[in-house]
C-alpha cells in the first residue's frame, strides 16, 4: 500500500467510527496517524453543534484537538467516557490488540479501560492472526534500573530500547520482539510482574469494535 492509499484507508476507518459516537458525551481520543483523521472528523461534528468533549491519551492529541476547538477535559479524571476511539499496531483474529508504537500505551490503556466502549480504527495492514506476527510488543519502562529490566526481558524475547524516545510521563520505551503469541495473557502477566515495567502494549480484555479499512470497503469486526 503506498502512502496516499494508506492515508485514504486511515481516513475511511476514522470516518466509519463516527457511527459509534453518542449524541452528547465524553469521548476518549487515542493517539497516532489514524486517530488524527478521527480527530479532524470529530471537530467537524462538534462544529455542527453536537456536545462532545474529549479526554486525550497524549500531549500530541491534546494539541491537535485543542487547535481544532474540541472541548477537552483535564488529565486527572475521573471521566465518564462513553466511547474511546484509538488506533492499533496489530489486531488479532480474536480482537486482542498490540499498541504503543506511538509511545502512548499507558495513557491509552487508562483511557480505554475507563470507557464504556472501545473502538479501534486501522488499515488492513494491521490485521494478524496472532499478536507478535508483525510487530514487537511495546513496553513503557522506568529509566531507573532499565538495564536490569532489559536483562530480565531477555528471557522473553529480544528487547530493544527506542533510542531517545520518552513517553509523556518521561519514561523509556522498549520494543520486545517475540514469536507470535498463543497465550498473550500469560506473557502480559509475566511482563507486568517485572519491577520497572510500567505497562505493556497488550490490550487483551476490552473486546473492541474494530473498523478495518480494506481497498474499497471498511470491515466492522465485533
Ligand atoms: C500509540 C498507538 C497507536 O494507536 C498505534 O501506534 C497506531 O498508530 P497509527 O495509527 O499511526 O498506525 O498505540 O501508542
Amino acid at each position: 500500500m503506498d502512502e496516499g492509499m494508506n492515508d485514504d484507508a486511515k481516513s475511511r476507518a476514522a470516518h466509519a467510527a463516527l457511527n459509534e459516537l453518542p449524541e452528547n458525551g465524553i469521548i476518549g481520543l487515542g493517539t497516532g496517524s489514524t486517530v488524527k483523521f478521527f480527530v479532524d472528523a470529530l471537530a467537524d461534528v462538534v462544529r455542527g453543534g453536537r456536545n462532545l468533549t474529549g479526554v486525550c491519551t497524549s500531549e500530541a492529541t491534546r494539541r491537535h484537538a485543542a487547535e481544532l476547538g474540541i472541548p477537552l477535559l483535564e488529565d486527572a479524571g475521573p471521566w465518564a467516557i462513553e466511547v474511546t476511539v484509538d488506533g492499533a499496531d496489530e489486531v488479532a483474529d480474536d480482537r486482542s490488540l498490540s499498541k504503543g508504537a506511538g509511545g502512548a500505551l499507558t495513557r491509552e490503556k487508562i483511557v480505554a479501560y475507563a470507557s464504556k466502549r472501545l473502538v479501534i480504527i486501522c488499515d488492513a495492514g494491521k490485521r494478524v492472526v496472532r499478536i507478535g506476527e508483525k510487530r514487537p510488543v511495546a513496553l513503557e519502562v522506568l529509566a531507573f534500573g532499565f538495564r536490569q529490566t532489559m536483562a530480565r526481558l531477555g528471557a522473553f524475547g529480544k528487547p530493544t530500547l527506542r533510542d531517545g524516545a520518552r513517553t509523556d510521563a518521561g519514561n523509556l520505551l522498549v520494543d520486545l520482539a517475540i514469536a507470535p503469541l498463543d497465550d498473550p495473557a500469560k506473557l502480559d502477566g509475566e511482563l507486568r510482574s517485572i519491577p520497572g515495567i510500567v505497562e505493556t502494549g497488550l490490550f487483551l480484555a476490552r473486546s473492541p469494535v474494530v473498523y478495518v479499512a480494506h481497498e474499497g470497503r471498511v470491515e466492522r469486526m465485533g
